[in-house]
């Protein structure tokens, strides 16, 4: 007889940028060479500095880079990472406000378990980040997602979110910035009255923001700065300076939750990678260095978004906003699928197999954008992005001129919402 399990697990999914990989892999295999435009994977390395840094360190006959490590960090990672803030956004807190964790995914999982009992309110975004949809259901919050529009530019709208609040039962609003999937920054009105919102009705603003230094147009606002008694922040390494395999992001906020955050870091990992807490704590102090790099990033993604944009352009009927920040492009192509009856994930499919350019479809960051599709811009040179999106104007012209309506639904994307 087969033993039970936690049914709870059932809520959790794929996701579809490890789906799409998944395919990409056996394409790949088969000596096809696919254009990657679905994932948020930097396109340049570290810099060379702190790898040959590495490469000598790794010449030590010591153990320092592989042993075991405080578990919210070393103290001089969370030193540099203090001065950090400080430096890039004005943001004041200890060391004993910041635990570092096991990369982006670890700090949402950490901090949920942590402040969520089964039964809570959760505001999030409609689109917003894919992995907050399955997490919240795996720890059985209430979902209230609010749509934040293209047409506004993906601004949260206060009001819906003031009015969706139930006293007592609400326990957070979810915020990323700059923003996965729509590239949009919080704008600083907005930001100020969900910090009101927060404050008044004692909720948690989760804010995520990784992509916190990949701005290109606009200023980040760091939320910690307006409700610092409310405000949970997660950030990654994963992006800048890009190191998303090594697993590596860190977590602020209030002295005493993140004390409890602690407890459930460590009792899930124990302790973050010992090699990348060294690799960043390099980079970190080492602020010239880090603020080219940094600037280095921005130009090189920065014309790579602006050719997507003009070749996006090119597609008639497309729609989207200039992102400010971040590495996606999340375009509406209503007006060219809905006529066709074309299901958008269907045609993300069609593209991977016939086309060999890999996007995601909308509907996985939410109802509101399952006519969309999201393009990211920092993996592939620009020449690559020209082919890919033509090759995604092409397919849709074809499609149109067969007026093929209705492709049958395959099993490529498992998950849904
Ligand atoms: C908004 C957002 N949050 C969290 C994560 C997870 O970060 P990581 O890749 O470091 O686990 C990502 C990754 O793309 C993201 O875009």
């Amino acid at each position: 007889m087969k033993p039970p399990y936690n049914v709870d697990v059932d809520s959790l999914r794929e996701s579809p940028t490890r789906a799409v990989n998944r395919i990409v892999e056996r394409l790949k295999r088969e000596g096809k060479d696919v254009i990657m435009l679905s994932t948020g994977e930097p396109g340049i390395p570290p810099p060379l500095e702190v790898r040959l840094w590495l490469s000598e360190a790794l010449k030590e006959e010591s153990m320092r880079l592989y042993s075991y490590t405080p578990s919210p960090g070393f103290l001089s990672l969370r030193e540099a990472i203090v001065d950090d803030l400080k430096d890039i956004g004005g943001v004041d807190v200890s060391v004993d406000q910041v635990v570092v964790a096991t990369g982006g995914q670890a700090t949402m999982f950490s901090t949920l378990a942590t402040i969520l009992s089964p039964g809570d309110e959760v505001i999030l975004m409609d689109p917003t980040y894919f992995g907050y949809w399955n997490l919240l259901s795996y720890f059985k919050a209430e979902l209230k997602p609010i749509v934040a529009s293209l047409d506004k530019g993906f601004q949260p709208d206060v009001e819906a979110i003031k009015e969706s609040i139930v006293k007592g039962k609400t326990r957070a609003i979810i915020m990323v910035s700059p923003d996965n999937p729509t590239g949009r920054l919080l704008d600083l009105d907005v930001a100020k009255s969900l910090s009101e919102i927060a404050v008044d009705y004692g909720l948690w603003i989760v804010y995520d923001e990784p992509y916190k230094t990949l701005t290109y147009e606009g200023e980040h606002v760091y939320m910690y700065n307006l409700a610092p008694e409310n405000t949970i922040s997660l950030n990654a390494f994963s992006k800048d300076p890009g190191i998303p395999g090594w697993r590596l992001g860190y977590i602020y906020g209030p002295g005493w939750v993140m004390k409890k955050i602690a407890l459930v870091s460590e009792a899930i990992t124990y302790n973050p990678p010992s090699v990348a807490q060294h690799l960043v704590t390099v980079y970190l102090r080492n602020r010239e260095l880090r603020k080219r790099h940094i600037e280095y990033a921005r130009s090189v993604y920065m014309r790579r978004r602006d050719v997507m944009m003009e070749e996006v352009s090119k597609i008639s009927g497309a729609r989207y906003i200039k992102p400010g920040g971040a590495m996606f492009l999340m375009v509406d192509i209503k007006d060219i699928v809905e006529p066709l009856n074309v299901d958008c994930t269907l045609l993300t499919e069609k593209l991977l197999r016939e086309k060999l350019v890999a996007v995601l479809p909308g509907e996985f960051f939410g109802k509101s954008t399952k006519n969309f599709i999201r393009l990211s811009f920092p993996t592939e040179t620009p020449e690559r992005i020209r082919e890919g999106v033509k090759r995604l104007r092409e397919l849709l012209e074809e499609i149109e001129e067969k007026e093929n309506k209705g492709i049958k639904r395959s099993s490529l994307f498992e998950a849904s919402l």
